[in-house]
């Protein structure tokens, strides 16, 4: 009876700022590197309200169910389970993305991916229309149709559940009526969803580029929690870039472009990849973008005639 006398008192008396503290403690420990940010990500969660708000109300006393959901994220972000997807969602581009387990969470790598197809994209006078191989989340296709108000888009997953969260998306960013949304294996259906030739101005994909020898070495919060299938692309990680390298051109207007993202160290090696011969004949390389880090990130190819 004691006990629950305590649990009682505990569960009246605790405040915001002392859950986070307690949080932050608890993930500190667990080795979260911004351990208070995140405690406070997730308190502002569970109370339904943003940072700002909770900030503001420190002293404000949680509820009894507030507090056990809070416990219960913050021991699941202390065994590895990344914030997003114990918050649902992910700023991009400046726009909020929801995300589950299905999908990869989107990076701010993947950033320069989308700046550098809408700077591509703004000089046309026409309507463009765009391809995302490997849509996701949708964060791609979705922030560049928002972007480009007259563009419409094919985004193309092999995994239907990330196809059911990239729906969603693009009805929250109100998007719903530029995109066409495709289950295929790369382009495999690609011709039969729209048999016109060569209908695309530009083809965008962030694809998965880990080698499997690379995966058991993966951060615990991407290898753990992450779709495999979003990360790991064959035994040197470049299996999915060669088919883009192969058939994207297939699918492009003459002049067309083909954006994708590479890994850290890939740089080289897609290099060689593009000047084998069969590859020289259909690309000519524009540049390699560089990230934040100075990391060769974003490869722009144009699609000779
Ligand atoms: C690195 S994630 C990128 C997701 C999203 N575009 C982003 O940037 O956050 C790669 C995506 O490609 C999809 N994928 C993997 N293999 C594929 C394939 N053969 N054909 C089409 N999509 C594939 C995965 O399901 C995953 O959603």
């Amino acid at each position: 009876m004691q006990g629950k006398t305590a649990r009682y008192k505990e569960l009246m008396t605790t405040s915001i700022a002392q859950a986070i503290l307690q949080g932050t403690h608890c993930l500190r420990k667990a080795g979260v590197a911004e351990a208070r940010r995140e405690a406070g990500s997730l308190a502002a969660h569970v109370v339904g309200r943003n940072r700002s708000f909770i900030m503001a109300h420190a002293d404000d006393s949680l509820t009894a169910e507030q507090l056990d959901t809070l416990r219960a994220f913050v021991e699941r972000r202390a065994q590895g389970e990344p914030l997003q997807y114990l918050t649902g969602h992910q700023e991009f581009f400046g726009l909020d993305f929801e995300v589950t387990r299905d999908v990869l969470i989107p990076r701010p790598d993947t950033e320069l991916l989308v700046e550098t197809a809408v700077k591509l994209l703004s000089n046309s006078e026409a309507a463009s229309f765009i391809c995302d191989v490997g849509t996701g989340s949708g964060c791609v296709a979705v922030t560049l149709l928002h972007e480009l108000p007259h563009a419409r888009a094919v985004a193309s997953d092999i995994s239907p559940a990330a196809l059911v969260v990239a729906k969603r998306n693009a009805a929250r960013h109100s998007v719903t009526d530029r995109i066409d949304f495709l289950l295929s294996d790369c382009f495999a259906r690609l011709a039969e969803h729209n048999p016109s030739p060569s209908p695309f101005d530009i083809i965008v994909s962030n694809p998965p580029y880990v080698a499997e020898h690379e995966f058991a070495d993966l951060q615990r919060e991407v290898r753990d929690f992450e779709p495999r299938s979003a990360l790991v692309a064959g035994d040197d990680g470049l299996s999915i870039i060669r088919r883009l390298l192969f058939d994207a051109g297939s699918y492009l207007k003459t002049g067309g472009h083909l954006l994708f993202e590479i890994g850290f160290q890939q740089g080289e090696r897609v290099r060689q990849l593009i000047e084998q011969p069969v590859n020289q004949r259909r690309w000519k390389l524009l540049d390699i973008h560089k990230d934040l880090q100075g990391i060769p990130r974003t490869v722009v190819l144009q699609k000779l005639a």
